[in-house]
């Protein structure tokens, strides 16, 4: 019945469109001490998230382009759609304070639920589109750095390499 509704298309080589976005992963060795410090500092925040609904604590830092540097936690709500992520809550932060000082370098760090440690963390779609938004904004890419639980980070040149597709024009 399913197959019927969808039969599978024929299709030639070059009528395909492909991304190929790749993450690069970082060693603690890798990090200079600005990375460093912001790595510190979204661990930090993540102690601090206000989720007590999930257990998942998300923190996440930001290095502007004049060096300042903020940090902010995910903010859960009874009402789980009310909720938001760490990453929104820093960069509507920032952008609402500095609008004209572009995000350069955001660390993403989340904590285990059992507080044993580092969890795998990585944007959630929403928070993607978000950072998009000042990519697009400030046109230039926003480093990502997300941390992982054996102290490795992986690193996103940019949000096409974790938003391929995505949603930036209104008049196409
Ligand atoms: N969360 C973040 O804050 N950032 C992410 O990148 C992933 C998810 C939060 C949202 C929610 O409070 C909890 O983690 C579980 O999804």
């Amino acid at each position: 019945m399913f197959r019927k509704l969808k039969p599978k298309i024929p299709m030639e080589k070059n009528r395909k469109i492909s991304s190929n976005s790749s993450l690069e992963i970082l060693l603690r060795e890798d990090l200079d001490a600005i990375r460093l410090n912001l790595v510190h500092l979204a661990r930090k925040a993540a102690d601090h998230a206000y989720a007590p609904y999930s257990n998942f604590r998300v923190g996440a830092a930001v290095v502007l382009e004049d060096g300042q540097t903020f940090w902010a936690n995910n903010q859960e709500n009874i009402c789980f759609p009310v909720g938001v992520c760490a990453e929104r809550i820093l960069l509507g932060y920032t952008h609402a304070n500095f609008p004209h000082l572009k995000p350069e370098i955001l660390v993403i760090a989340a904590l285990k639920s059992d507080n044993t440690g580092l969890a795998t963390v990585t944007p959630c779609g929403l928070c993607r589109q978000s950072i998009s938004e000042f990519e697009m904004k400030f046109k230039a890419p926003i480093e990502i750095l997300m941390c992982r639980p054996d102290e490795t980070l992986l690193r996103a040149e940019g949000i096409d390499q974790l938003l391929p597709y995505k949603f930036e024009d209104l008049n196409r």
